[in-house]
């Protein structure tokens, strides 16, 4: 998808969590890094209109976040901070299936569209669990699927890796390499984020950086030590 902000802003009151921000992305793998506070989940709240931009606008493939706020939601999936404040059902191959039956699928084929999430994130053994049940990174495993059984064309990703440890980390990191949606990813990871084809670095509510994710993680460590 083709995300365009135009003079796009986010106050919270006289707070200015993103000053105003004119920017066209539309790379398959795009990385969001700064210091806590710099303004990323304002940024990518922005894109899925969980966010209205203060002033300016955001579109996806021309969509208006604001105006065509049904379409956008259809088509951008989020996978928040903390992936157990997103799974709401009590059984996790329930909650996979709400987006499907939202979609008008039943049956065989509401069956099949939950199935094929859940193989596709190797998480098919846990269909009958309940979130408490999982690791951190299983749960982020099956918010992707729940996410990505809506068939968004773009998904965006808060600190997917932040709370996981190694092995738990390098699941959810290989599952995002591999998804064939295109992909917002803030992370404080590095590494995951050395790999991506465009990253933007945030500093005090404003990009500092837009290119390579080389030089940007470089940018990052200078303001880091600031
Ligand atoms: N709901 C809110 N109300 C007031 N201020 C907010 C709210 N959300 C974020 N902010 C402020 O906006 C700034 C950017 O926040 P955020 O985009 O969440 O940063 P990051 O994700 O980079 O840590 C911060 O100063 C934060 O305190
Ligand atoms: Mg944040």
């Amino acid at each position: 998808m083709q995300i365009d902000f135009h003079q796009a802003e986010l106050r919270f009151g006289d707070r200015l969590a993103l000053r105003p921000l004119t920017l066209s992305l539309r790379e398959r793998r795009i990385g969001v890094i700064g210091l806590n506070g710099s303004g990323k989940t304002s940024f990518a709240r922005l894109i899925n209109g969980l966010a209205k931009p203060s002033s300016g606008h955001v579109t996806v493939d021309g969509l208006d976040t604001v105006k065509d706020w049904k379409a956008v939601l259809g088509r951008v999936g989020y996978i928040f901070q903390n992936p157990a404040n997103q799974i709401i059902l009590p059984i996790i191959r329930d909650d996979i299936a709400m987006g499907p039956k939202a979609r008008g699928l039943k049956g065989a084929e509401l069956n099949a569209a939950v199935d094929g999430a859940l193989t596709r994130l190797g998480i098919a053994h846990l269909a009958d669990r309940r979130p408490h049940e999982l690791s951190g990174g299983e749960l982020q495993l099956a918010a992707l699927a729940a996410v990505t059984a809506t068939r968004p064309d773009l998904v965006i990703f808060d600190e997917p890796t932040n709370q996981l440890d190694l092995k738990n980390r390098a699941l959810v990191e290989a599952a995002i390499r591999d998804m064939p949606e295109q992909a917002v990813i803030i992370s404080h990871d590095l590494d995951l984020v050395s790999g991506l084809d465009r990253v933007l670095v945030f500093h005090e509510g404003g990009m500092a950086f837009d290119g390579a994710a080389a030089a940007a993680i470089a940018r990052y460590r200078e303001i880091a030590r600031t």
